[in-house]
């Protein structure tokens, strides 16, 4: 397992990937790796009962994102837009429930049929992976606090969030917290 002095070196090695982030690429750069913990306090920010979005670095080929989640927090049922996603999980345990979606054929008919495939538990250094409209998951901690590192590439300004029926709605992305120098 690698371990990085900083979060910046991880935001270097990154951008040394050009303007157009191949999948295979970031998740070669994220496996395994493990962050100096200190250089992460000013992300870190917990919120009782869910997760907190907190901007590390953002520029037009990506957005790099460390999510605390607190015990037993659970993101919606979502996709990934027209972007690639990964993220490594820094601390704790993490579940990932991948889903099957299939659109419907008639627009009238609006609703999609989304069933749950699989389950998976990732460990501190493991990655996710994830491409597009039709990755569709549900991210939970599940052993107490958790931290992962996200990167999205292009950066997600709103995804689709689905209830269990296949019903969706648009939602769009917020920070928790922003690096003051970006505001
Ligand atoms: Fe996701």
């Amino acid at each position: 397992m690698a371990t990085l002095h900083g979060i910046d070196d991880l935001v270097v090695a990154l951008r040394e990937l050009g303007d157009v982030l191949q999948p295979v690429r970031v998740a070669a750069t994220l496996r395994g790796v493990r962050v100096d913990e200190r250089t992460l306090e000013p992300y870190l920010t917990w919120a009782s009962g869910r997760y907190t979005r907190n901007l590390v670095a953002r520029d037009d080929a990506f957005e790099l994102i460390a999510i605390c989640w607190e015990k037993d927090a659970r993101s919606a049922i979502h996709d990934h837009a027209d972007s690639d996603c990964a993220f490594v999980l820094q601390r704790g345990a993490i579940t990932c429930e991948n889903f099957r979606l299939a659109l419907p054929d008639a627009p009238e008919n609006r609703a999609a049929e989304l069933r749950r495939t699989s389950t998976r538990s990732l460990r501190e250094g493991d990655i996710d992976m994830r491409s597009g409209h039709l990755s569709v998951h549900r991210v939970g901690s599940c052993d107490g606090r958790a931290l992962t590192l996200h990167v999205y590439a292009k950066p997600i300004d709103s995804c689709l969030n689905f209830d269990e029926d296949g019903s969706s709605r648009v939602v769009h992305a917020r920070y928790d917290t922003v690096p003051a120098a970006m505001n």
